[in-house]
């Protein structure tokens, strides 16, 4: 069946540009994302591939470990890395799994057959420090993901685990945000002890915590 939030994040360790990697021993105490993408030596997954390695330092700053994947082997990474760097800018600063034999594609179901029954979609996985899946997308292989926007959904979700706050539509860094429906105004005047604007009972601001 196929993964849903708040299942916990299958395990696996398999093949990548930096050698065997066992994914919970990767991902340590910290969050993850891993994404596919559907082929190597192709136009919109170098781009992606060098958008991320651009992003490494604030995924960093999160303690989000990034891991990439596609079914292509081994030795046509590292043929393609140097393309990446070469046209990208930036050098590839994080795993790629050689998911050849199917392995992580087949727990994480990112192969897709109506799509295409060989290649991998461009599948995210955001995992929680708890090892839950927090966050899921799907793209198509012709639409290059927006990363910045999958950085923003992990300070959003960052954000909930810590302080039990939700944030509304469209929100970036810095701007208000929700006290979760879970907290009682009892709780809420613990949590929040500057008050909040309550613009309706279930609609209650408070300014980002922790800025
Ligand atoms: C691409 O990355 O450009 C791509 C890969 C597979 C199918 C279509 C596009």
């Amino acid at each position: 069946m196929a993964l849903r939030l708040g299942d916990a994040a299958p395990d696996f360790t398999v093949e990548t540009t930096d050698g065997k990697i066992n994914l919970y021993d990767y991902l340590g105490d910290g969050w993850g994302i891993l994404f596919s993408h559907p082929k190597d030596f192709t136009p919109v997954c170098t781009t992606e591939l060098g958008y991320v390695a651009k992003l490494k330092p604030e995924f960093d700053k999160r303690n989000v470990k990034v891991l990439g994947l596609s079914v292509d082997p081994i030795e046509s990474h590292r043929g393609w890395v140097g393309d990446i760097e070469e046209t990208q800018g930036t050098a590839l600063n994080y795993p790629l799994i050689a998911d050849s034999d199917r392995v992580v594609s087949d727990l994480y179901d990112m192969i897709h057959p109506n799509a295409n029954d060989t290649l991998t979609v461009r599948s995210v996985f955001v995992i929680g420090a708890d090892k839950k899946i927090k966050l899921i997308i799907t793209y198509p292989a012709s639409t290059g993901r927006n990363f910045d926007e999958i950085l923003r959904v992990v300070d959003s979700l960052q954000l909930t685990a810590k302080y039990s706050v939700a944030t509304p539509v469209n929100w970036k860094h810095g701007e208000d945000v929700i006290i979760a429906s879970s907290v009682t105004d009892e709780m809420a005047k613990e949590k929040f002890p500057n008050g909040w604007n309550a613009v309706k009972p279930y609609l209650r601001y408070v300014p980002q915590p922790g800025v």
